[in-house]
């Protein structure tokens, strides 16, 4: 079905401002998520993966061609439908971004207290999913630790839990697995293939971890703003 089409980028360019020039960080870049499908992007420092990621998310605006979430655009959207669409995406950031006043729980809390499917649900049912998501992150036995006492790897779990408490219907993760082992990233790329397969989410990560690459449906490849041609992979 077109119209429910996670993503469908087209004809995408960006520019920041950089000492008084309009550099260009993305060049004409044409994707298509689906859902149910993972997709890697990889590509070198500073290659605009992050700038993407956040364009995708409605983060930051579209400023030249088109960017559609689940069928509608992004460019010159109002900023009502913007935060609507934002209630159905998780976001696993490049830095945790995790609440230093807030447990563990409480952090996790938040991802659900944002998403269209949780907000007014109870309390009681919101921590019982916290924890599970906790849990199957392998922190049940830190639900209640300030992030300042979790160790880095702890810190970037509670993020993925926060991120997949609600199932979003798209999941955008910036080098996800960077700070954790190579048993809890693919632990952690487990879950995201389950949210895929089991919930239809449409999942973008970046990484370069070779550890995970096989995860993906399709590893797509920025070079300079430019995307170059994807690999397809075949399960
Ligand atoms: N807010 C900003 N203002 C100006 N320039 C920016 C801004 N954010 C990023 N850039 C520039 O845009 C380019 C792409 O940055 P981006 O963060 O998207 O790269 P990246 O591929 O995620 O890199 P990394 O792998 O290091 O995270 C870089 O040259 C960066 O300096
Ligand atoms: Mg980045």
């Amino acid at each position: 079905m077109e119209a429910t089409t996670p993503v469908q980028i087209s004809g995408l360019n960006h520019w920041f401002d950089e000492a008084g020039e309009r550099k260009q960080v993305l060049r004409d870049i044409q994707l298509e998520v689906k859902a149910g499908e993972i997709v890697i992007l990889t590509g070198p420092s500073g290659s605009g993966k992050t700038t993407l990621l956040t364009m995708v998310g409605g983060l930051r605006a579209a400023q030249d061609g088109s960017l559609r979430l689940f069928g509608e655009e992004l460019r010159g959207a109002p900023k009502q439908q913007l935060t609507r669409l934002r209630r159905q995406v998780g976001f696993i950031f490049q830095a945790h971004n995790l609440m230093p006043y807030l447990s563990a729980l409480q952090n996790v809390r938040l991802g659900l207290e944002v998403s269209s499917t949780w907000r007014g649900r109870g309390r009681r049912a919101m921590d019982a999913r916290c924890r599970e998501g906790l849990e199957q992150v392998g922190l049940g036995h830190r639900l209640h630790f300030m992030p300042a006492k979790l160790s880095g790897g702890q810190k970037q779990r509670v993020a993925i839990a926060r991120a997949l408490a609600s199932s979003p219907s798209l999941l955008l993760a910036d080098e996800p697995t960077a700070a954790l082992d190579k048993e809890s990233g693919r632990d952690v790329v487990a879950l995201f293939r389950d949210l895929a397969d089991r919930r239809g989410a449409a999942i973008v990560m970046v990484t370069h971890d070779n550890k995970v690459l096989d995860i993906a449906d399709r590893i797509v490849h920025l070079q300079a703003g430019a995307l170059a041609d994807s690999e397809v992979k075949t399960h």
